[in-house]
């Protein structure tokens, strides 16, 4: 893909797929999944109409943070596969249109780093300054514990050398000193490296923790956004075009100045939006939802949120206040070992009950909000979690291909499989799976590929305005996305009964309703006040059209018919996967 024909603010149009690749597909039959099974599946991820991967960290690790806990930054980690397969992976996936984005790790490595393993061995190692050490543990006291289910403190006894580390996460992962220029230089380089390959985009890690300061939160500190403008700059510099990505997981005053004025990030996740989603549709209420959006502050314009439903991680309910953490842990992990830190470790088809209605729901509002969705591989075919799994690994759970021995993913001995598939009865692989929902046009793959195609059918999705309706009735969330040339009304019934809502649209009387997923035009909009009936959990995607455009519409759509080149169908592009 020659990169400059295509915008620099390419992340506002694009669909994220978070993938693990040991989770993906096996190719060689040892029971982890590797890059050659990934590439193989490319055409899956192409016809599915995601346009950019994020791959979780795959560089060698011991693997104690499924590869947060880096042990070297620039080899793969050797049972995914090789340098070369990953570049071959790479290659294919731009071949395809789309992007990557690969994990950069700033903020800790793992204690079998090399640069670790010298610090804690002598206090006069020349690493020994990599990392932050103290004679007491009482530093730094107002810093809260992330991991709290595993860690007591975030300083931990190095008995070699008599002092603590400091880490923000699991002890075995210390934290990096950024006061130290060598550090800086350092992870500079690893960032170059990647992007000297090609990878599009990085998903920078843990950044608020960058630095510690006494008598604060050791959280956003300034230090931190001087050294990620810094970094900006020369990737700027260097490589134009490519995006950089904050997993910040803080409230949206505290987030706004990772975009800085256009200059630190292009990208950064909304956390607190995602727990609202699930209040609301477990409330039957939008107000959840409204709050936050009014509490979200404008953004820079090149910038662009980041917003999802699920991910590798326990659903964080770090954003919420305490009454509405206790409300979500009694609606969604009843049973205490769904709960995992200060989240709930479970899958989006079980949170929703396995109603199809609820999770066709939640994909609705992701795909029309403002910001660009990621969706966390498998939860296209409603695939279920494994409390029985210790940490987060029950959501990391082989990928369902198929209903042939482990579910499709490997050709191994299933005791040789890094963790069991999915087996129970109402989401083994035996029944969820993709091959049983391919031919299908209801299934729920099928219906979320249908809406990221209407997605992606016009750039409205990602950059137009929001305009939220406020009609009396709040089961239904209505809203407008605006764009110069573009008007969807979007409705979502989030309560368990039919709902009847009325709309004020008096500023587009004359225009058409044409509704997204059948094309079927309803009634002129004539009088200011427009009446809409929702079935449970029902959505309806309405373009407004002016009567002018609509004919203009249907005389392109009448060409179109006429032209030879059909795509594919999905089923055919899945069995031309390359063998194995
Ligand atoms: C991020 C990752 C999480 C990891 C942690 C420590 O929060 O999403 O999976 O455990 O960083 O690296
Ligand atoms: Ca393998």
């Amino acid at each position: 893909m020659p990169r400059e024909e295509i915008s620099s603010d390419w992340y506002k149009d694009i669909i994220i797929y978070e993938i693990p690749i040991k989770s993906f597909r096996d190719s060689n039959g040892d029971g982890i999944g590797d890059f050659p099974g990934l590439t193989g599946k490319l055409d899956y991820l192409k016809n599915l109409g995601v346009t950019a991967l994020w791959l979780l960290p795959f560089t060698d690790s011991p693997l104690k943070d499924d590869g947060y806990d880096i042990r070297d930054y620039y080899n793969i980690y050797p049972s995914y596969g090789t340098m070369d397969d990953f570049l071959h992976f790479l290659e294919e996936t731009h071949k395809r249109g789309m992007r990557v984005i690969t994990e950069l790790v700033l903020n800790h490595t793992s204690n079998t780093h090399p640069w670790f393993v010298s610090a804690r061995s002598s206090r006069d190692s020349p690493f020994r300054d990599y990392y932050v050490w103290s004679d007491t543990p009482d530093r730094y006291k107002d810093t809260r514990v992330i991991f709290n289910d595993t860690e007591k403190s975030n300083w931990t006894w190095e008995p070699k050398t008599r002092q603590f580390y400091w880490h923000r996460f699991f002890h075995h992962q210390p934290d990096l000193n950024f006061e130290n220029p060598q550090v800086q230089e350092e992870l500079l380089k690893v960032v170059k490296f990647w992007f000297r390959l090609g990878v599009d985009g990085l998903r920078c890690d843990a950044v608020p923790y960058l630095y510690e300061r006494e008598g604060t939160n050791c959280e956003n500190l300034p230090e931190t956004h001087l050294f990620m403008k810094r970094l900006r700059a020369e990737v700027d510099l260097e490589f134009p075009g490519r995006m950089l990505l904050a997993e910040a997981n803080q409230t949206p005053q505290d987030v706004l100045p990772y975009f800085g004025n256009g200059d630190e990030f292009h990208m950064a996740y909304h956390f607190p939006l995602m727990p609202r989603l699930f209040i609301a549709i477990a409330q039957g209420d939008r107000r959840s939802i409204v709050d936050i959006l009014e509490k979200t502050p404008p953004i820079p314009d090149s910038c662009q949120w980041a917003i999802f439903l699920r991910n590798h991680d326990e659903l964080t309910l770090e954003m919420v206040s305490d009454l509405e953490r206790d409300y979500l842990w009694t609606i969604y992990a009843q049973d205490p070992r769904m709960r995992l830190n200060i989240g709930i470790r479970r899958r989006l088809a079980p949170l929703m009950q396995n109603d199809r209605r609820k999770v066709d729901l939640m994909y609705s509002l992701l795909l029309t909000f403002p910001g660009t969705p990621i969706l966390y591989y498998g939860d296209e075919i409603g695939m279920g979690d494994n409390v029985h799994l210790g940490d987060r690994n029950g959501v990391r759970t082989p990928m369902q291909w198929s209903f042939d021995r482990n579910g499709g993913f490997s050709r191994a001995n299933p005791s040789d499989l890094f963790t069991p598939p999915i087996q129970n009865a109402l989401y083994g692989y035996q029944v969820v799976n993709v091959e049983n929902q391919i031919d299908f046009p209801t299934s729920p793959l099928n219906v979320l590929r249908q809406m990221i195609q209407i997605r992606q059918s016009s750039r409205l999705f990602g950059r137009g305005k929001m305009k939220l309706l406020t009609p009396k009735n709040t089961h239904v969330f209505a809203y407008l996305r605006e764009s110069e040339e573009d008007v969807v009304l979007v409705l979502n019934n989030l309560s368990d009964r039919t709902e009847s809502v009325v709309l004020d649209l008096s500023r587009f009387r004359g225009y058409v309703p044409v509704e997204l997923f059948s094309g079927k035009r309803f009634p002129r909009i004539l009088r200011a006040h427009f009446h809409f009936t929702i079935s449970p959990y029902g959505y309806f995607w309405l373009r407004l059209l002016l009567p002018e455009e609509e004919a203009g519409r249907r005389r392109i759509r009448a060409a179109r018919k006429t032209s030879p080149a059909a795509p594919p169908a999905f089923r055919e592009l899945l069995e031309r996967e390359a063998p194995g």
